[in-house]
């Protein structure tokens, strides 16, 4: 796992961006998207570089984390429609082949199998973008989640919901319950890439990078995978026990090295 401090919250959007430009411009490229706020600023950046410098996602396709089970995807919180909104609407990626799992199944416990199947179909994802949430989850694999759990309804806990919050009207809209990418799904990704910003995530990159190996920390499932890159400012990586080594790794990192 490589941990790559970066002073402010831009200069992690631009590194995230160099990453997924660095895919984009080698060949077709899948993509693994996550919504929140954390790779908003990602994302802006590279539809920066797609409108001015040519960044060309005509060949890309995506996928999605999770979704909400029961809002509809014509909702403007759906992650369907957040990201076209904030992504795809402002790139030249097909937004056909910006797929997400369907929280409007009316076989919900079966979508799970089939979305997974259809990232086995596409060849599996590149490069994984992930954000952290203050429990430790990704996508939206709760404390307790299996370590290697696949695409499934999960019930959100009571912190993520409040957290989620800021994102509708009330609390009282968060949904109970999600279709998430499960913990062994989104390992199987080629590159993960944890983006995270500010003191609150602090403890759950710590957890996630120092901690033990462990379903109370999902995002402590990283330490098992051979290529991740955890790109955060200096207020998240504050309760980092070796940021020191981390930082000395980075500016004595080989030339011929890329992330
Ligand atoms: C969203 C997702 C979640 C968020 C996490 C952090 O697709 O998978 O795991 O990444 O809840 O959310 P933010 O970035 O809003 O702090």
């Amino acid at each position: 796992m490589e941990i790559v401090i970066r002073q402010t919250p831009s200069d992690v959007s631009s590194t995230v961006a160099d990453i997924v430009e660095g895919y984009v411009r080698r060949g077709p490229t899948t993509l693994g998207l996550a919504t929140g706020s954390s790779p908003l600023g990602s994302y802006r950046e590279l539809a920066r570089r797609h409108r001015e410098s040519g960044l060309d996602f005509s060949d890309a396709r995506a996928f999605l984390l999770d979704e909400y089970v029961g809002l509809p995807k014509t909702h403007d919180q759906s992650y369907f429609s957040v990201i076209r909104s904030e992504f795809v609407d402002h790139v030249n990626l097909d937004t056909d082949r910006v797929l997400s799992p369907n929280g409007e199944s009316p076989d919900i416990a079966e979508e799970g199998a089939r979305y997974d199947a259809a990232i086995a179909d596409a060849g599996g994802v590149d490069v994984q973008l992930l954000g952290i949430g203050t429990d430790g989850h990704i996508g939206f694999n709760e404390p307790g989640s299996a370590l290697t759990s696949r695409t499934r309804v999960k019930t959100l806990t009571e912190q993520t919901r409040l957290d989620n919050a800021r994102f509708f009207d009330s609390v009282d809209d968060v949904p109970h319950h999600v279709l998430t990418q499960g913990l062994g799904t989104i390992s199987e990704a080629r590159h993960l890439v944890m983006i995270a910003f500010g003191k609150g995530k602090a403890e759950a990159i710590a957890a996630a990078a120092e901690g033990p190996l462990s379903a109370f920390c999902p995002a402590s499932v990283m330490q098992l995978h051979r290529h991740v890159t955890v790109v955060i400012d200096e207020a998240a990586a504050s309760k980092l026990q070796l940021a020191d080594y981390y930082r000395y790794a980075l500016e004595h990192k080989p030339s011929w090295q890329s992330f």
